[in-house]
């Protein structure tokens, strides 16, 4: 049965130049480059320079994706841009970033799922080349997370870092089995109950101010490996797979402990999961794109190869992908 398949056609990149290590945090907040690394595995992270921002991070990206996937900004029907930081309340970040790439056609919009946002964009242009109302999307996720942490508080500002990474999808066919290439399930899912343990403390109708993170990370720290592995499970028993069909596990970014934890409750050896968390800290909606572009560039990700993806944010929200490459 030939069905519709939304493909990968190309993956981009783009991080900000400067690099900031745990030991230049540890100068102005009561830590150290020690505690960092053991508690989260990060070692440094990119932070945009001033007036850098979101869209400019997402059009880098866009546009490596774009070159990659041999496509000229033209093709692209649909854009949908997953960030907690936009550029501003609005318009939607997505309608500068078509409009910077010369794009004049189909439409742009932005989706706030916090550091699930990419999984959440993924299923959605997933979902617009399955229903045919879309061919080329770019799917990307882009943040400046620095923007919006207290400074002060050593126990969220040693966290967080800024980048994008983006993702052209295009619409294919294939038989309808795990052999195809493309997309074959998406799940998304939230628990707004916990707002309190995960949120900003402002916002454009609050507060009328933008507001900094605030975070209860132990209780979050438990979340996340549950419903990442929950998310993990749910993708292969609706595939007919098992984890060690699974060449690549491609997580969101939070911490290396969390990684690890889902890796073991979910039974996927270490090696085949990719982590850049050491290099970028947590990217919110760009860090599962961004290890994505990680692997690929350095080879691990082939064609073909099964990659799930998953990932946990505010809200709660989390979910997961599986595509092949
Ligand atoms: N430097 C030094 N000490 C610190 C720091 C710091 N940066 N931050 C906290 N501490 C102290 C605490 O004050 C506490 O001190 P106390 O024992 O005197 O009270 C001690 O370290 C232990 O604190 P815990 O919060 O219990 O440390 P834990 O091992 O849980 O690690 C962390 C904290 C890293 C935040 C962890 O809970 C975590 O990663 N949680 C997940 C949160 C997360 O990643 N959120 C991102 C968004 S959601 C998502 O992406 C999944």
């Amino acid at each position: 049965m030939s069905v519709v398949r939304s493909q990968v056609a190309g993956v981009g990149a783009y991080l900000p130049s400067r690099v900031v290590p745990n030991a230049e945090l540890a100068q102005k907040l009561d830590t150290s480059d020690e505690w960092i690394r053991e508690r989260t595995g990060i070692r440094e992270r990119r932070i945009a320079a001033d007036g850098e921002l979101t869209s400019d991070l997402a059009i880098a990206a866009s546009q490596e994706a774009l070159r990659a996937a041999g496509l000229l900004p033209s093709a692209i029907d649909l854009i949908v841009l997953a960030t907690a930081t936009p550029d501003e309340t609005f318009p939607a970040t997505a309608t500068t970033v078509q409009a910077r790439l010369g794009i004049t056609r189909g439409a742009a919009f932005d989706i706030q799922a916090v550091c699930s946002g990419f999984v959440y964009a993924l299923a959605t242009a997933d979902n617009f080349i399955k229903a045919g109302q879309a061919k080329n999307v770019l799917v990307i996720g882009a943040e400046t997370f620095s923007r919006i942490l207290d400074w002060n508080d050593r126990t969220t500002a040693v966290l967080f870092g800024d980048g994008a990474g983006a993702l052209v999808l295009t619409a294919g066919k294939g038989e309808g089995t795990t052999k195809d290439r493309g997309v074959f399930s998406t799940h998304l899912f939230s628990d707004g109950r916990h707002h309190d343990l995960l949120y900003v403390d402002g916002g454009p109708s609050k507060t009328m101010t933008t507001g900094h993170l605030r975070m209860e990370g132990r209780e979050v720290f438990r979340h996340a490996v549950a419903n990442m592995a929950d998310a993990i499970d749910l993708a292969l028993k609706t595939n007919g797979l098992s984890a060690s069909d699974i060449d690549w596990f491609v997580p969101h970014q939070a911490n290396q402990r969390i990684l690890d934890a889902t890796a073991r409750k979910v039974g996927v050896h270490p090696s085949r999961v990719i982590s850049t968390v050491a290099q970028h800290a947590n990217t919110s909606a760009a860090s599962v794109p961004l290890a994505l572009v990680a692997a690929v560039a350095d080879g691990r990700i082939k064609r073909e190869q099964l990659v799930l993806l998953e990932a946990m944010g505010g809200g709660f929200t989390w979910g997961s992908a599986l595509i092949r490459w």
